[in-house]
Order: C-alpha cells, then structure tokens, then sequence
C-alpha cells in the first residue's frame, strides 16, 4: 500500500533549486517548495535578490541558499549545481524557470535580440535540466520541472512576441524530449504553462505606453477575468515535485484562467 496521499506531497528530506528565484512565479516556486518541506537553492543572476529572497525564506523556517548564477552560461550552470550537491550531498528537484520577454514586431527585430531571448528562455533551459541529470542519474531518482508558458500553446494579441513564443514552444518539446530520454534513468521532465501573471516581467511590460493599451484586450480573453498571481501556481509546482506524480513525466500543466479554451 503506498504511503497516503497528502504524505505523498511533502518534500522533506529534498534539496531543490530554483533558477530566476529571487523574484516573480521562481520566487512563488521556493516558497511552494520550502513550505513543502525541501531546502532551496534560490539561484539568480542578481545576487542581492537572491539573497534577499533566501534571507526571507530562511525567516520562515526554511533552509535557503543564494546562488549566483547566468543560466545561459555552461560553467556557471555546471557550478551552480555542483554548488548545491556540495552544500547538501544531492539535488533532487531543479525548477528551470529564469526567462524573458520582449515585444517587436519579427519584421524589424535584431537577430541579436532573437538570440538573446532563445539563449535564456531554450538553451539555458538545456543547460541546467543537462547538469542536473548528471547529478540525479547517479543518485538515481530526480524531478525537473521547467517553465514553460500559454505562449507555448498559443500565439498571444495584440503583441508581437513570435522569439518568446518559439522559445516556450522549444521549452514544451525540449521537455517531452528529455522525459522520453531520461524516464528509464528515473528522471522525470514536466513543464508548467503559466498564463499572464503578475511580476515584475510584466509590470515593466504593461508600464510602457503600448503596454498601458494592453491589459484590457488581454483580460477580455481571459475567461477568469484576472490574471494570475504567482501563487496560483504553486500547487502545481508541488505536485511536480513531489512523488504524488511520479508516473507523470512529459507533462504540461497549463495555469491560465482558461486562456487556452478559446
Ligand atoms: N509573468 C508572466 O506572465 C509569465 C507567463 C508565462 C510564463 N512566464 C515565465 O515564467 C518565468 C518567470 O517569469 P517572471 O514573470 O517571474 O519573471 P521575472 O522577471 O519577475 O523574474 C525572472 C527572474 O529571472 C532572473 N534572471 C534573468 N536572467 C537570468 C539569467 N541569465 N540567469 C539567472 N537568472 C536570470 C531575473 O533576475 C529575475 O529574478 C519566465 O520563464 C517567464 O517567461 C511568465
């Protein structure tokens, strides 16, 4: 008989990171996942959040740590992990979360700035669920659980943002990929798809003159009229963690208020 349901939520005893941690929906995740009972790595390319965010975690009883990390480079990634297996012996969750936004128009876009979104939002997303594997085949069991977006699914009006889209789509089969590949080593892959939420990715957005036009015409599509707040996606990142859905892998859960049943 397995253990009981609610015992098959908790976290305790797991280490997690949590890349772009320091704020917005990745800080939402280590509060989820720390409340659940897990030590966390909040890693982050600013380090004073980080550590902020750590600090706060820590005020809550949970054991947090600061990693500064820029996702989209291999060395750090690499260090970032060996960072968290040296300080607690293992990683059993990593949450690759860290991602941008940007709206142009695909006529006028610099392939610079094309490049730089699929750097942080795709390849770093390859980076650090590649080093994470590493470390979670050895120990033989590990969740990854990376952020992917509605935009994955759909192609968000009135912005033009076809990079970031194409990114999340990326992020969608890069997952499904990596569950295929990995599932017999005990590793499971799965992807959350949150749908406008309210951080300070989209606060600097909806500040700009285009954006100030933007958040009626979004909610109108949205069915549950409001957008998210991070911690509407924290029980999904939970059940992800945890062994509640360990037959589940390649899988997407989509947050979005019901943006995507239209
Ligand atoms: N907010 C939304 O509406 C929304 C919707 C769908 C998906 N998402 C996705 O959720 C994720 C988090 O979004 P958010 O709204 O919380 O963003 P945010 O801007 O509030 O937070 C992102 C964090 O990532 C960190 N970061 C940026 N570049 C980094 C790098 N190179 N290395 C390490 N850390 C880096 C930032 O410092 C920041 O703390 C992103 O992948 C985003 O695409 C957001």
């Amino acid at each position: 008989m397995a253990q009981k349901i609610l015992d098959r939520f908790k976290l305790d005893g797991k280490t997690a990171l949590v890349t772009g941690g320091a704020q917005g929906i990745g800080e939402a995740y280590c509060y989820a996942l720390g409340e659940a009972g897990a030590k966390i790595a909040v890693v982050d390319i600013n380090l004073a959040l980080a550590e902020e965010t750590a600090h706060n975690l820590g005020k809550q009883g949970i054991e947090a740590i600061a990693v500064k990390t820029d996702v989209t480079n291999p060395e750090d990634v690499a260090k970032m992990v060996k960072t968290v297996v040296d300080k607690w012996g293992k990683l059993t969750i990593g949450v690759n979360n860290a991602g941008m936004g940007v709206w142009r128009s695909s006529l006028v876009q610099d392939f610079s700035e094309w490049r730089k979104i699929l750097s942080l939002n795709l390849d770093a997303v390859f980076l650090c669920a590649q080093s994470e594997a590493r470390v979670m085949e050895k120990a033989g069991y590990g969740k990854i659980i990376n952020t992917a977006s509605m935009s994955a699914h759909i192609s968000n009006t009135p912005q033009d943002q076809a990079a970031y889209n194409s990114s999340k789509a990326g992020v969608l089969h890069l997952t499904r990929s990596l569950a295929a590949e990995w599932a017999p080593k005990n590793i499971r892959v799965n992807s959350i798809s949150p749908g406008y939420t309210k951080t300070a990715l989209v606060d600097k957005l909806l500040e700009t003159p285009e954006g100030k036009t933007m958040l009626p015409k979004w909610l109108e599509k949205v069915p549950m009229g409001r957008m998210a707040s991070p911690e509407d996606l924290q029980g999904a990142i939970v059940y992800l963690a945890a062994e509640a859905s360990d037959y589940a892998t390649g899988t997407d859960i989509i947050i979005d208020g019901g943006y995507c049943c239209w």
